[in-house]
């Protein structure tokens, strides 16, 4: 999407000039599954598909939004903060957050677009959180601090709009650097960039499948990875050594579906480590078959995949110049990711989208993704 679009967009509404514009990306995660709410490591990293909103401060505390894929507006007194429904309820969150942490904000009128596929498992929602808060940052004079803005983005989902996700997507969108993945220690916030290794294409690989109750299955992973944290005694799985974890923890009471569930996770964190060891010393391969095998992990001990997302990854391991493939994000439907020769990129998309076809009956949504900068500014 260019800015001028948006900008546009904002004039024919407003009937005035903006004077910023906010970028604030989706992402995709390159391995490190449901480790987030376990207080492990991560790797995803910002898209080149983002929420543009172009916007002007306004005196006093009126916010008013236009969103042009909803065609639809919306206003709201960040004095009276009262919940409701749709897509506004993610602004109203993050006002809500701010202000419970001290930040005194200013309104708005702004214009929102976006072309992060919905419901895809691509962070549309940390996109719109992270934009409305650099948004905020602007109008209101505050310095943009990534860290502090996706948690507070993240409460916002998590006690606003009553979705119980963990600090990933947040932090993509916020903090992000163009050409790099993200490396995430979810327990303390800290960060590396990590440059993509050359000659490589990120590939996204919809399956076109949403699956509902997804809320409910992910929670139940939550509980069930607590309940194994409780029994090794620790805060968080991110505590078990690979070194700890065995069968004789189940002959010792762990319930065999919360040690398939750990051994997940406290393998998944081992490959993240890994992962990011590869793509320093350029090592496409291994990062291949480290995709390859949190597939398998997601699939058999997480059982967080469904019979597309198995397809599809199939469909793309099976590819000349494919170096590995897995499912991304939360599951149960939604998008697979590929690690690609940049060269064979566009045979590899062909050949895919027909086999998935054949073997699912479904149609592919395919995405061949830059690495993007994070939530950003653009002064008018
Ligand atoms: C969703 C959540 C993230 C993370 C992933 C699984 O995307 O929003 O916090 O838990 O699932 O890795």
């Amino acid at each position: 999407m260019k800015p001028e679009r948006i900008a546009q967009t904002f004039s024919a509404y407003f009937n005035a000039k903006p004077d910023f514009i906010a970028r604030a990306p989706g992402r995709v995660n390159l391995i490190g599954e449901h480790t987030d709410y376990n207080d492990g490591f991560v790797l995803p990293m910002a898209i080149d598909h983002a929420i543009w909103m172009a916007f002007r401060p306004r005196d006093g505390s009126t916010v008013r939004l236009f969103s042009s894929d909803f065609e639809t507006d919306s206003v709201f007194d960040l004095h009276s903060l009262t919940p409701g429904k749709g897509w506004v309820e993610y602004a109203k969150g993050v006002a809500h957050e701010l202000q419970q942490a001290g930040y005194i904000l200013r309104g708005f009128d702004a214009a929102i677009a976006g072309d992060v596929p919905r419901g895809a498992g691509l962070s549309s929602s940390a996109a719109l959180e992270l934009g409305i808060a650099r948004t905020f940052a602007a109008v209101s004079g505050f310095e943009w601090d990534a860290q502090k803005m996706a948690r507070l983005a993240q409460k916002a989902e998590n006690e606003w709009v009553g979705v119980n996700c963990g600090i990933m997507d947040q932090m993509a969108s916020a903090a992000s650097r163009e050409g790099h993945a993200l490396f995430l220690d979810c327990r303390s916030l800290e960060i590396q960039h990590i440059p993509l290794p050359k000659g490589i294409a990120v590939v996204i690989l919809d399956t076109s499948t949403r699956r509902g109750l997804v809320d409910s299955a992910y929670n139940e992973r939550r509980s069930q990875c607590e309940e194994a944290a409780r029994w090794f005694g620790v805060k968080a799985l991110r505590d078990v050594g690979l070194g700890e974890f065995g069968k004789r923890n189940v002959e010792r009471g762990l319930s065999e579906i919360a040690w398939k569930r750990a051994r997940h996770i406290v393998t998944e964190n081992a490959r993240v480590l890994e992962a990011v060891e590869a793509m320093k010393s350029g090592d496409t391969k291994r990062l291949g078959l480290l995709f390859n095998a949190s597939h398998v992990s997601l699939r058999d001990d997480f059982e967080v995949t469904n019979d597309a997302l198995d397809i599809m990854v199939a469909c793309a391991q099976g590819q000349d110049g494919c170096y590995g493939a897995r499912m991304t994000g939360a599951g149960f439907g939604g998008c697979a990711v590929a690690l690609v020769e940049e060269e064979k990129t566009g045979a590899f998309v062909n050949a895919v989208a027909s086999a998935y076809r054949h073997r699912s009956g479904n149609e592919a949504g395919i995405y061949v993704c830059k690495a993007s900068q994070g939530a950003s500014l653009i002064q008018l």
